[in-house]
């Protein structure tokens, strides 16, 4: 009895040490060769920062009417669209849709002469700073085939591969921004940093800069000495400057794996990349919004711009009208550079695009940097002199001078007039979430993946506000065409728990009238984010998190996007699946496979209501549970439930313990 104890005791001992040390973190195969590598290219004609005027190309620049995408875009989607069937193919074997073969459904589709058929998958993550940065990429993880686990069981890992068009919007638009300034690196790698990099090194805030600027050792005043001389440099090149120029700088530092955040590093070299120009990889979309002179408040009458691969401009029937993105402040002018007109390159820097995006943080920049001691007295003036010449309400554009648009569509266009065009953050006519881009008809999507990390709530939750903004938007005179799945009040949203779990919206086709040759709108797959794992509502405006936060965060997106990896429902990888089908088995006439019928029954909003107000805030519990204890964090599910199964085995031993 006596020898029986003593046993237990020792194995109970080993068992709970086992239980308790810091789990083995797995770090994938390829880790250590997985370095982010820069793959935008520094082709700033100045090799620096500022924006460098160059001789005119034989054929001039020209605004070309946004009847269609571009000729580019037409061209590339060619290469794109082939490149997406064998993921398609992968990802529809691995995840299977019982008794309907759909890799043989791709299969036949992707046979088919112009492949009609075959789906056109887009993502798009939402604005809401490091928030959505992080949830967003949680996302991203979860749907990449290069994720650890991705393609285990529960997982939807290659989604991404099967992707056409990749939209982001402010905080969003920072992590499509860093994907592709990044060689288009996974999540996963970003994540794991580099060492001596500052990539994705959220611990040291914006404010107080990185440690290392790629091969320095850096401070706060050289950091922002450095931003400061890159922003003269614009100046001094007879550039307007303004609080974005700073704002994207100083995220460069932690977006573009680069020295000094690659000032060099232009948007439109993502074009020029090898794997971009085989198709290999998505569409790269970001969105801003365009202040009409004299507006103040942005409404959702405001122009949609966006910043894609090849150009910049809009769709709306007020601008109407698209610029090749490398030319951004050349002397257009009804369309053209005339020939006493001066073409420059160089002004779409990534940072300054990805600013563009996110120009409510000016504000969060001009209220802060002044309390953090180490920034030199010169910069603080030269942020606050930009504020004598712009009024309180204009802090938060990002100028574009001269104006690409000037006298282009002069009976429509709210701008025709301006010097320059002002551009705004994308989420700040409440369409948060960047669908504008990807509900144009002439894109044929067919399916969404939403990932809203807006805060509207009290709490920092999403309510569906932003997906009301873009269905009002599409009832008003911009719609110009596009169409938006009907979408409930706000009230309904919260009381249904549509802004808790996934929800489909635009399911059934029947429900859109559609004129002449009109096609529906894609089915919009809303991925709210929730409390899965971790507590995501971290406040917009929070300017710094531990590596640890950044993890939790990441991977309570991953939960979102994988439903715990299925454990929340077995069958969520089958219903991803039924929604990427889902427009084209209308296409083709293929009657709906029982199991996707069952995910639609489950997912799809019926058009119920509920808009009363309860008056309680939206306080959402754990879905899983709260797994932000740090002993727990980075660890994998495999980890996790190897330990738990070993503290209840210790349990059980000291039952029986004092049993004996
Ligand atoms: C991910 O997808 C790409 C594109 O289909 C493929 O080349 C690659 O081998 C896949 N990787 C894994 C780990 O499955
Ligand atoms: C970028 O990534 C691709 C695909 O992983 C790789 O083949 C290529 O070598 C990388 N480019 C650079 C510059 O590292
Ligand atoms: C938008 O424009 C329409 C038509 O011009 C107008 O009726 C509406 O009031 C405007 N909405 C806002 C929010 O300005
Ligand atoms: C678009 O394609 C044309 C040739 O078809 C090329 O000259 C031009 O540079 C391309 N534009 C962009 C922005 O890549
Ligand atoms: C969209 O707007 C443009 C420019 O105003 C117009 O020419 C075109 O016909 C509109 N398209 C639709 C489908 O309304
Ligand atoms: C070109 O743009 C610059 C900057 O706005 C301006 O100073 C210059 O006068 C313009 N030149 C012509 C020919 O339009
Ligand atoms: C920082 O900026 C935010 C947003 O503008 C503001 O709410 C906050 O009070 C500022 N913090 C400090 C310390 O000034
Ligand atoms: C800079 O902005 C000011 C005021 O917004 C404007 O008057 C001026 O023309 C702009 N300069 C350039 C070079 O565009
Ligand atoms: C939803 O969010 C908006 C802000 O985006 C807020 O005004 C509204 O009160 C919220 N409604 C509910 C029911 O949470
Ligand atoms: C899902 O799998 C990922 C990758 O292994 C893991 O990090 C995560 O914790 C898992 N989620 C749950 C709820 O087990
Ligand atoms: C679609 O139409 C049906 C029949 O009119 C209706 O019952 C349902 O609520 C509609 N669905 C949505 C999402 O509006
Ligand atoms: C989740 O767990 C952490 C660590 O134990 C704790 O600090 C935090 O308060 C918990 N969150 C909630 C909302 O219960």
């Amino acid at each position: 009895m006596h020898l029986l104890r003593v046993t237990l005791l020792q194995a109970l001992l080993l068992l709970v040490a086992f239980a308790c040390a810091e789990p083995i973190r797995r770090i994938p195969a390829d880790a250590a060769a997985a370095v982010a590598v820069a793959r935008a290219a520094p082709d700033s004609p100045s090799g620096k920062y500022a924006p460098k005027v160059v001789p005119c190309p034989a054929v001039r620049p020209r605004i070309r009417p946004a009847g269609g995408v571009s000729p580019n875009e037409t061209a590339w989607l060619q290469l794109r669209r082939r490149a997406t069937v064998q993921p398609m193919i992968d990802f529809m074997q691995r995840v299977g849709i019982p008794n309907f073969d759909a890799a043989g459904y791709i299969r036949s589709a992707a046979a088919a002469p112009g492949i009609p058929n075959l789906p056109n998958v887009a993502i798009a993550a939402s604005g809401g700073g490091y928030r959505a940065l992080m949830n967003g990429a949680g996302f991203l993880a979860a749907a990449d085939n290069r994720t650890t686990d991705a393609l285990a069981k529960g997982g939807i890992g290659g989604l991404l591969q099967s992707t056409t068009y990749l939209a982001g919007l402010s905080g969003g638009g920072w992590l499509v921004s860093s994907i592709y300034a990044n060689n288009f690196s996974s999540v996963e790698t970003l994540r794991n940093g580099r060492k001596d990099s500052s990539i994705w090194k959220f611990g040291n805030s914006i404010f107080i800069g990185p440690k290392e600027s790629g091969i320095d050792i850096f401070n706060t005043a050289e950091y922002w000495t450095a931003v400061a001389r890159q922003v003269d440099q614009k100046d001094e090149a007879g550039f307007n400057t303004s609080l974005t120029d700073y704002w994207g700088r100083a995220l460069s530092y932690q977006l573009v794996d680069a020295p000094d955040g690659g000032p060099a590093y232009t948007w439109s070299s993502i074009a020029e990349d090898e794997s971009f120009k085989r198709g290999l990889v998505p569409f790269p979309i970001l969105v801003a919004d365009a202040r009409a002179p004299g507006e103040t408040i942005i409404s959702l009458n405001a122009t949609v711009f966006e910043f894609n691969a090849f150009e910049m401009g809009s769709f709306d029937p007020t601008t109407f009208g698209f610029t090749p993105v490398n030319y951004l402040a050349s002397n257009f002018s009804g369309g053209v550079v005339p020939a006493n007109g001066k073409c420059v390159e160089g002004f779409d820097q990534v940072g300054y695009v990805m600013g563009t995006s996110s120009t409510l943080f000016n504000q969060f920049l001009l209220n802060n940097i002044s309390s953090v001691a180490s920034v030199p007295k010169f910069v603080v003036d030269a942020i606050e002199k930009i504020l004598e010449d712009l009024s309180d309400d204009r802090n938060d554009i990002a100028q574009y001078a001269p104006n690409p648009f000037l006298g282009w569509k002069p009976d429509t266009n709210p701008s025709a007039d301006a010097a320059e065009l002002d551009l705004v953050d994308g989420g700040e006519d409440l369409q948060n979430i960047p669908l504008h881009p990807l509900i144009q008809p002439f894109r044929k999507v067919d399916v969404i993946f939403a990932v809203d990390s807006s805060a509207d709530t009290i709490y920092n939750w999403p309510n569906g506000t932003a997906m009301r903004a873009s269905y009002e938007r599409s009832l008003g005179p911009l719609a110009n065409g596009t169409l938006f799945p009907p979408v409930p009040d706000d009230k309904t949203f919260v009381n249904l728990g549509l802004n808790n779990k996934p929800t489909f919206f635009g399911c059934d086709v029947r429900n859109f009238t559609l004129r002449g040759s009109q096609s529906a709108p894609p089915l919009i797959v809303y991925i709210p984010n929730a409390p899965y794992t971790a507590s995501s509502n971290v406040s917009t405006f929070t300017p710094s998190y531990t590596d640890e936060v950044r993890n939790n965060i990441i991977r309570n997106g991953l939960n979102a996007a994988t439903q715990g990896n299925g454990t929340l429902d077995a069958n969520w990888p089958t219903c991803v699946a039924c929604a990427v089908l889902s427009r084209s088995l209308t296409r083709s006439a293929t009657p709906v496979p029982a199991a996707c019928a069952d995910c639609f029954a489950k997912y799809c909003w019926t058009g119920k209501l509920d808009p009363v107000d309860r008056g309680r805030p939206y306080e959402p519990p754990y879905k899983i549970a709260n797994e932000t204890a740090s002993a727990l964090s980075g660890a994998g599910r495999a980890v996790f439930t190897d330990r738990a199964a070993l503290l209840s085995l210790a349990v059980g031993l000291v039952a029986l313990l004092l049993a004996v």
